[in-house]
């Protein structure tokens, strides 16, 4: 059984149905992109796979357990974490304060039984460490906030990895990067793999076909096609959905 299961997701929204039976599967392990053209539903979908909209209809599993009767914060709980598009970002804290919190936030209880100075410590260095894992060790004490736009996604992974999610969520994670800050977040996503499932949607087509070990294609709310990238770029109908909205070249 894979890791991660949504079961024929149903969200209507007066007559529109936008997410109509989807389905989909992620492995441990696994990077899945999710695309499709504007208004396909992909939105739709990562809130219901998160929590914060409630299906008409179908499940949502991680570990074979049904998540879809719980609160994004349980969801989170049980290893279904999802990016913010920076949102969760304290913009007047500094780099480190923020990952302090997050780390606070979820480790709270494994610090309990240790002395207030050996819980700091403890902190400190998990903060630290997460710093160093997506590369923001040199920028701990600056304003999160005047951080440069990558830098400020970069953070937000950081925060979501606090929870040490089974399966991350990244909605969107290059909207508004210049190539160079894109590249580094291919790199920073490619890394995450040995430890977790990805769920990613995303745009930049380019950044798709380097990460993603399969592919599902989102059009008027249904999977039209699941696939690795070669599949997917070589699908006549993937090409005609895309014919002159955007190029599937890479
Ligand atoms: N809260 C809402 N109320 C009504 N219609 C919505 C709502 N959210 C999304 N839609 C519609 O559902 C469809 C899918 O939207 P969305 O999930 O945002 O697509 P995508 O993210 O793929 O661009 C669109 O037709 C959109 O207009
Ligand atoms: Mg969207």
């Amino acid at each position: 059984m894979s890791l991660f299961q949504v079961q024929g997701l149903v969200k209507r929204f007066g007559g529109l149905l936008a997410t109509d039976h989807v389905s989909l599967e992620v492995a441990a392990g696994e990077i899945h992109a999710l695309i499709g053209p504007n208004g396909a539903g992909k939105t739709t979908l990562v809130n219901q796979i998160s929590g914060l909209l409630q299906p008409d209809a179908g499940r949502v599993l991680l570990d074979g357990i049904d998540l879809t009767p719980l609160s994004m914060h349980r969801r989170v709980a049980m290893g279904l974490t999802r990016c913010f598009q920076v949102t969760r970002i304290f913009p007047l804290q500094s780099v480190r304060d923020n990952l302090l919190l997050a780390v606070q936030a979820q480790a709270g209880s494994s610090f309990r039984f240790l002395q207030p100075r050996s819980q700091a410590r403890g902190l400190y260095a998990a903060a630290d460490q997460l710093a160093e894992r997506v590369g923001l060790q040199h920028s701990l004490d600056r304003i999160a906030g005047a951080l440069p736009h990558g830098a400020q996604r970069t953070l937000d992974v950081a925060l979501a990895l606090a929870a040490s999610p089974k399966l991350l969520l990244l909605d969107e994670p290059m909207a508004g990067m210049g190539p160079d800050e894109s590249a580094q977040m291919v790199t920073l996503i490619a890394t995450l793999r040995k430890d977790m499932a990805v769920l990613l949607i995303e745009h930049d087509m380019d950044a798709v076909f380097r990460l993603a070990d399969r592919i599902s294609v989102l059009v008027y709310g249904k999977v039209l096609t699941v696939g690795t990238p070669e599949q997917i770029r070589n699908n006549p109908e993937v090409q005609a959905v895309y014919l002159g909205t955007e190029t599937l070249e890479s």
